[in-house]
């Protein structure tokens, strides 16, 4: 495929820009959630495999590690996946994957993290994932989807921002069109700019009730930050959703 025939989330998650403007997304944070839903879920690394669909550069997936899981990260960013792969040993593995397509394992713990998700245009491929999900659940197995609590997202959006970081700028602007929440990014990186986008279907609690429910999974508790604080669609930064696979 050329480059003027990628989708906005094949060229933008492929660029270092991407990891730039993100870099305060980081380890720490991805830490402070896992130590919560390992502590929450009540994981054992003897037991328990992960497989972290959309892993990037795999934060999550590595630190799990860390603590003895087996997991697996997938992505559909070659350039991710190979700077995950430097991490790679005989419990942790990364691979590229289309999470529209099903992988086929299963594990007892599948993981959608950080808005990963709502990025197609045809609605039944944002179901696809949830049914790979559900595919590669255990019996018994848990999913948990971390996606933005987008009415408190578009309630504060703000319109227009520049930052600032490794001597590039990145000029932001964001609407909410069509169900979409639309962030432009303009990079001035010395004497070129580049345009990029972040397009996310703004699906609320409502809308993952009724997927999982037709990919057959059973919703079993939902949070509003990384902290596991209780939900709230007003106010809550996160809508976390824990789901279990009752097959
Ligand atoms: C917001 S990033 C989150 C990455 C990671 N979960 C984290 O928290 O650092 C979204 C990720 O989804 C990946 N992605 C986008 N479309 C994908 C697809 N169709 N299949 C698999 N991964 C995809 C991107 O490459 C990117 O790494």
């Amino acid at each position: 495929m050329t480059k003027e025939n990628q989708t906005w989330f094949q060229s933008w998650f492929n660029t270092p820009y991407y990891h730039i403007l993100y870099k305060n997304r980081d380890f720490k944070e991805a830490e402070l959630f896992i130590k919560n839903l390992v502590r929450y879920l009540n994981l054992e690394p003897s037991d328990d495999s992960i497989l972290d669909i959309a892993c990037g550069q795999g934060r999550h997936s590595i630190f799990l590690n860390s603590l003895g899981f087996k997991v697996t990260g997938i992505d559909l960013s070659e350039k991710s996946i190979k700077r995950a792969q430097e991490n790679t040993s005989e419990s942790l593995n990364f691979e590229v994957h289309d999470m529209r397509d099903l992988y086929n394992y299963q594990f007892e713990i599948v993981l959608n993290l950080f808005t990963s998700f709502g990025y197609f245009d045809d609605e039944s491929d944002n179901l696809n994932v949830i049914k790979t999900i559900k595919s590669s659940l255990k019996p018994n197995g848990i999913g948990v989807i971390d996606f933005m609590n987008s009415p408190q997202v578009i309630e504060n959006l703000v319109a227009h921002n520049s930052y600032e970081a490794n001597d590039i700028t990145f000029n932001l602007s964001r609407d909410y069109t069509n169900g979409f929440i639309n962030k432009n990014i303009q990079v001035l990186d010395n004497d070129q700019t580049f345009e990029y986008k972040e397009m996310v279907r703004a699906y609320v609690f409502e809308d993952f009730k009724k997927m999982l429910s037709i990919a057959g999974l059973h919703l079993l508790d939902c949070f509003g930050s990384y902290k596991l604080d209780p939900y709230n669609t007003k106010t809550s930064e996160r809508l976390i959703l824990i789901f279990m696979n009752n097959d």
